[in-house]
């Protein structure tokens, strides 16, 4: 079995690795599913019922996604790239894996920054503004937020799946993988990746990671600067 390129590295995250800086996840306690019914606020059918209450919810998030920053666990993130080829595979649809300097981000679960004709599917960017019921994409269709919601196609799944099983590292911060398909990448890697998962709390850690039981804060840099080291010594190695 040949073993895969450990200069490949995927980074797959999940809201917890934005809770440091200050964005709620869903399913911890305070998470948004404890405060609002993703039924209503997420998904088609509550779109349809209630369009302005949906856009309202994600018009918050989107002003408090633009208001955070990016925390010690997103920019050692963007560090490895001074060292690895990096893709960072995200359920997050804040963008301060980007703020933070990661350069390739694949959202499969959308992005606040954009939205897109109901329709017509137009993407726009639109930053931290607001959506209004009445804005309409260049062909006329009410715009949404683009955003993956309950029940709708996941984005870049099989792109994302690609990346993972071409790794040789897989590091795993902030999410419960409680949400499928999206949640099914963390099991595409190859049987030998060194894989890592970060969370302080997880119903059942997946097989074959080393699972560091702590914030994302304090245990990615860790991770980060081993991979780092491991990589430094691999280069000289390969220079001696
Ligand atoms: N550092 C690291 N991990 C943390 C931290 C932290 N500071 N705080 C919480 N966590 C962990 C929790 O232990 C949990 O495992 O982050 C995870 C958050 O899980 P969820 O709230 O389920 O969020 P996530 O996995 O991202 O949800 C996946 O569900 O509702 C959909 O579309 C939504 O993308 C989202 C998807």
């Amino acid at each position: 079995m040949t073993r895969p390129d450990l200069r490949r590295i995927v980074i797959f995250s999940g809201s917890g690795v934005s809770a440091e800086s200050g964005l709620p996840t869903f399913r911890d306690s305070g998470g948004l599913w404890r405060q609002y019914a993703w039924e209503e606020v997420a998904s088609p059918e509550g779109w349809r019922k209630h369009p302005e209450v949906v856009q309202a919810f994600y018009n918050e998030r989107r002003q408090q996604a633009a208001q955070a920053q990016p925390n010690a666990a997103h920019r050692a993130i963007a560090e490895l790239e001074k060292a690895f080829d990096v893709v960072v595979v995200t359920q997050n649809v804040d963008d301060l894996h980007e703020r933070a300097g990661s350069t390739r981000v694949v959202h499969v679960h959308g992005e606040l920054a954009f939205a897109r004709g109901e329709r017509s599917g137009l993407r726009q960017r639109i930053g931290a503004e607001p959506i209004h019921m009445g804005q309409l994409c260049p062909q006329g269709s009410q715009l949404r937020p683009d955003i993956v919601w309950f029940g709708e196609a996941v984005q870049h799944l099989e792109e994302a799946r690609a990346h993972v099983a071409a790794a040789g590292r897989l590091l795993v911060v902030g999410t419960s993988l409680s949400v499928f398909p999206a949640a099914s990448l963390a099991y595409a890697a190859p049987a030998s990746a060194d894989k890592v998962v970060v969370a302080p709390e997880l119903d059942s850690p997946p097989d074959g990671f080393e699972w560091l039981r702590g914030k994302a804060t304090e245990c990615v840099p860790q991770v980060v600067a081993r991979w780092l080291r491991e990589g430094a010594e691999a280069s000289r190695g390969r220079t001696a």
